[in-house]
């Protein structure tokens, strides 16, 4: 069974939007488990302090080494793979999503204020993973985001498999337009190939709608595709 780990100093925003709908139920069958650590159960002082200010100056606090690598190092499994989700790290895409589904367990350190002292970074092993060029306030929101991406693509959590091999990024890709009943809506009728019943025109269509739209929205994917 999957197992996602995470650290936090937020514990009671868990499972949020993970306990609903599929992910839910695969979690009630367990195709994959969530274990919650608390950061601050680590800290040793009377006032749990778990941030200090950088040496050197600057602006805000971060996170205390010696207490999150207590935490990470009392809650370890061994060969887990390690991501701190930060706005400095590695860009997390589809095929970070595949590789981190493919582990049995990741930990997933979220963190706050203006980031964590580095040497906990390097001494542990651990992979600094970005969902995108924008700052969020912590790092649970962006574990909220690698996390779904991944439980679709274990095995069983989706009703349909084919579902996601059609979805847009899986072959480089962004999806092609859908449409559903009422055939007519507001005068608007439905490109007249999806009624047509053949399945290869069909294929070819949504194939040539997501060229289209990769080439118009995402330059950056349509090159590396041209490329493949
Ligand atoms: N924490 C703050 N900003 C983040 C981002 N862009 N990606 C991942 N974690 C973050």
């Amino acid at each position: 069974m999957w197992l996602a780990k995470v650290f936090t100093l937020y514990p009671e925003v868990f499972p949020g939007p993970l306990s609903k709908g599929l992910y839910g139920k695969a979690l009630s069958k367990e195709l994959w488990d969530l274990k919650i650590v608390n950061i601050r159960d680590t800290a040793e002082d009377k006032h749990k302090t778990v941030d200090d200010t950088p040496y050197g100056g600057g602006s805000g606090m971060l996170l205390k080494a010696d207490v999150l690598a207590k935490s990470l190092d009392q809650n370890k499994n061994q060969g887990e793979r390690i991501i701190y989700l930060s706005p400095k790290g590695k860009k997390f895409d589809q095929y970070y999503a595949q590789d981190l589904a493919n582990e049995k367990s990741v930990s997933f350190i979220c963190g706050h204020f203006e980031g964590v002292d580095e040497r906990v970074l390097s001494t542990r092993n651990i992979e600094e993973v970005s969902i995108g060029d924008y700052v969020l306030s912590g790092g649970e929101t962006a574990a909220f985001v690698v996390i779904d991406s991944i439980l679709r693509l274990l095995p069983g959590v989706l009703g349909n498999e084919n579902s996601k091999v059609d979805e847009s990024f899986q072959n480089g890709l962004l999806e092609y337009p859908q449409y559903t009943k009422p055939q007519i809506w507001e005068k608007k009728g439905v490109p007249e190939v999806l009624l047509s019943g053949d399945h290869d025109k069909i294929k070819h269509w949504r194939l040539s709608q997501s060229e289209a739209i990769t080439r118009d929205r995402r330059p950056d994917l349509w090159q590396k595709y041209k490329k493949d």
